[in-house]
């Protein structure tokens, strides 16, 4: 496995592999991986011949600093994990070689709507920050296929229309969710979790669940409401959403038979702001 700090360098080891024709596959991260990442490098198999995946901690996608500083950093281990799953390059920028020109540089795209809404209205101005380093990292592997997954169900949303913007040819493949045996959906942020906040993380997997099982027998205000229901009395853990959308528009869902819904949930256990959702059709 080759590893690149540079463009240029990356760049030098892509083209003669794009000249003899091979596909490129693209797995954007942030490091500190795990079996969900894997999952990600796995699929991208099927998809291409050469596996490139970026680690770099984007400074423009953190709204807080205090996240961005103790945003966890095995880099040893990252690159043994992906040795081991066949990664071909890694692709391990510094911040000055993604943003020469400062991480504030100017960058704002109309992402539509949906960039407002639920981690949107929690994070401001994340999604311009996700687009701008995905939209650099495209740029710089310009590869045939990428792998997002739909644990940041919005975030795949937000890549897909940045790239409409752009009109860039980028085979965007959503990869589903991979869970611990209990159901708590993967996530690098899980190491902060403390005993007691792992076990009280559960709920966001038991409250989406709820309502898949649920679907038919509620309406979807109740299926909402008994939902939400689940994070009353625990200490603790602070629901900053949880909705039924439309998985298009990621607006609250007005009926059953929208041809896309997703339940989708964010909130704090102890000190660590956790994510997850399920696509109800
Ligand atoms: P990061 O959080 O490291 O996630 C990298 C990719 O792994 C994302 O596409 C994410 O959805 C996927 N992923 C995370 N947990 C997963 C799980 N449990 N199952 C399946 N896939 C999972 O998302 C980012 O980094 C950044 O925003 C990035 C796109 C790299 C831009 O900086």
């Amino acid at each position: 496995m080759e590893v690149f700090k540079t463009k240029g360098a990356l760049k030098a080891y892509l083209k003669p592999l794009k000249a003899s024709g091979k596909k490129i596959a693209l797995v954007p991260t942030m490091g500190a991986l795990h079996n969900g990442h894997i999952s990600l490098i796995k699929l991208a198999e099927e998809h291409a011949d050469v596996i490139i995946c970026s680690i770099f901690v984007n400074p423009t996608q953190f709204t807080d600093l205090k996240d961005l500083e103790k945003y966890p950093r095995p880099i040893e281990h990252d690159l043994a994990m992906l040795d081991d799953a066949g990664c071909n390059g890694v692709f391990m920028p510094n911040v000055e070689e993604m943003y020469p020109f400062g991480a504030d540089e100017n960058w704002y795209i109309d992402l539509g709507n949906a960039e407002f809404l639920l981690e949107g209205e929690f994070r401001k101005g994340h999604y311009q920050g996700v687009t701008q380093i995905v939209k650099k990292l495209f740029d710089a592997v310009e590869p045939d296929v990428a792998m997002f997954g739909q644990k940041d169900f919005q975030q795949v949303l937000m890549i897909k229309n940045m790239l409409a913007h752009f009109k860039l040819p980028i085979n965007i493949i959503t990869c589903p969710i991979i869970r611990e045996d209990d159901g708590l959906a993967m996530s690098s942020r899980n190491i902060h979790l403390s005993e007691r906040d792992r076990k009280n993380a559960l709920v966001l997997s038991k409250s989406l669940q709820f309502v898949i099982d649920n679907f038919d027998s509620y309406s979807l205000a109740a299926l909402e409401e008994k939902a939400k229901s689940f994070y009353n009395n625990i200490d603790d853990v602070e629901l900053d959403y949880f909705t039924i959308a439309d998985g298009n528009t990621l607006e609250p869902a007005k009926s059953k038979d929208e041809n896309s819904l997703v339940a989708l949930v964010a909130a704090k256990v102890g000190s660590t702001r956790l994510i997850d959702n399920m696509i109800i059709m």
